[in-house]
């Protein structure tokens, strides 16, 4: 008795020890969805952080502001992020501009409110030329944050680009990798 208790409880362990695993391998079709999201012209990921990651200068109507500013860089590369998870949920949710003209448009609709407040800011604390635009296309809902999250991560994030993921991005338009693999352009 006492033996089919000790067989029982090593079993159960093992159990949980091979869920607590799975748990934490990368969920492919999350990934995908949010590439999907990442380079869908609704949201314009890539026209700032370029479709590597590796960032891009601006060359987008949504890089001139309203007095006619051009701004200087589109996005920086995410390859290189230090940001935890939670950081870049804030910071696609919330968006930021940094010296004026670098600016990350927020993706979440209300971002900036008692609802969601932004590094425990409301818009009323902004000055308004601190207050990021709002995304070009559409907003994102949390759980969409959270893809495109799990994507950057996956993807970018201290990780090299990969022929699959090339070929996933441009939707087996091989050219565009053929030409990133020989020359490294992106
Ligand atoms: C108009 C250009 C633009 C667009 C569009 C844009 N970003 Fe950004 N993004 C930026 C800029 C500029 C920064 C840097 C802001 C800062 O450091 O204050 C940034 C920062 C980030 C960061 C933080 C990286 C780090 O470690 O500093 C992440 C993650 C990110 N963007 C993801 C996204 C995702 C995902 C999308 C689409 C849903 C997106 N961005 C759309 C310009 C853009």
């Amino acid at each position: 008795m006492k033996l089919a208790r000790t067989v029982l409880l090593v079993a159960l362990g093992l159990l949980a020890s091979s869920m607590s695993i799975a748990a934490q391998e990368p969920d492919l079709a999350r990934i995908e969805k949010g590439q999907d999201l990442y380079k869908s012209s609704n949201y314009e990921c890539d026209s700032c952080h370029g479709w590597a990651g590796r960032g891009k200068p601006a060359d987008h109507p949504y890089s001139t502001l309203a007095d006619g500013t051009k701004l200087e860089y589109g996005g920086n590369a995410l390859v290189p992020s230090t940001m935890t998870r939670d950081e870049m949920i804030m910071m696609i949710s919330c968006g930021r501009v940094t010296s004026g003209i670098n600016l990350m448009p927020m993706y979440r609709g209300d971002a900036w409110t008692a609802a969601y407040p932004c590094w425990g800011k409301v818009a009323a604390d902004m000055p308004p030329n601190q207050l990021p635009l709002r995304a070009p296309g559409r907003m994102l809902s949390p759980a969409d944050v959270e893809l495109v999250v799990d994507y950057v991560q996956q993807v970018y994030q201290g990780k090299d680009m990969t022929w699959d993921w090339c070929r996933k991005y441009f939707d087996n338009f091989l050219r565009i990798c053929e030409v990133w693999a020989e020359r490294g352009i992106q």
